[in-house]
């Protein structure tokens, strides 16, 4: 889990980690009267451009959400597509990720995934094990509240007592627990939601909103983003800065 700050600190110019919610790819596709997993396709290439900008400036965590818990819920046809569409990214895109230093984690529940998808992930984790430019998580049949109940269970399995379970440990059990928590939040296509993305470690997140459907996210779009991040003043249940001395007095 992050070390946080000192209450009182303005946000760092550039976040450390950068977690983005990639919606509105089906309307960007019914726009253009394709078929939703026509939107994917583009969302795709909106990843890895994405990916590069953060590289470049300087971020070193991206954690996408890609297929939630309750994608399933989906049309079948939109469901067997994104699972194909992991297979065909992977071909695509894996030697230009890995020419850049990405490292990718795969976060999620894999059991319920195909074996196909499953070694998909295995290959691209495997490959990409020794890059430390950037770290992209990609957040696959995942969901907030999974993920706090597999850790829990982890934790009885380990035997904790509850007196060893604390927010560190449960923290360290998490699918998160490579990376520091987010410091930004990005949600694209105009919802005003979590949508059970990483609820356990969105709790001191900037969140940003943006109109923007996932397919049409640039680096304009995510320096706006970054621009809006670096104006906060991040206090994690502080007072603002140079006011704790005049409480205190
Ligand atoms: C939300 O848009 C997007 C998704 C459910 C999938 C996001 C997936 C990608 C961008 C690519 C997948 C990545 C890999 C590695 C396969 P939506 O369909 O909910 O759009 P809408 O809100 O306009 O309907």
């Amino acid at each position: 889990m992050q070390k946080q700050q000192a209450p009182g600190h303005h946000a760092a110019r550039i976040p450390r980690h950068v977690a983005i919610v990639m919606d509105g790819n089906g309307r960007w596709a019914k726009r253009r009267f394709m078929p939703r997993i026509f939107g994917h396709k583009h969302g795709v290439d909106a990843l890895v451009r994405t990916v590069q900008a953060c590289a470049d400036r300087g971020i070193e965590y991206l954690t996408v959400f890609a297929f939630s818990s309750e994608n399933w819920r989906r049309p079948s046809d939109e469901v067997s597509g994104l699972m194909n569409l992991v297979l065909v990214a992977v071909s695509k895109y894996l030697g230009k990720l890995q020419k850049e230093g990405v490292r990718i984690h795969i976060v999620g529940d894999r059991a319920a995934v195909s074996e196909r998808v499953r070694s998909a992930w295995q290959q691209v984790e495997t490959a990409t094990a020794h890059n430390r430019r950037i770290t992209l998580s990609v957040a696959f049949n995942y969901g907030g509240r999974w993920d706090v109940v597999q850790a829990c269970r982890r934790a009885l399995a380990l035997g904790l007592s509850p007196e060893e379970l604390d927010e560190r440990r449960l923290g360290q059990l998490m699918a998160m627990s490579h990376a520091p928590d987010p410091d930004l939040f990005i949600r694209t296509g105009g919802e005003l939601r979590i949508s059970n993305f990483l609820l356990w470690q969105v709790a001191y997140s900037e969140l940003v909103f943006s109109n923007c459907l996932w397919p049409e996210f640039g680096e304009a779009e995510l320096d706006a983003a970054l621009q809006e991040y670096a104006g906060r003043e991040r206090r994690y249940g502080g007072v603002p800065d140079g006011q704790s001395q005049a409480l205190s007095a």
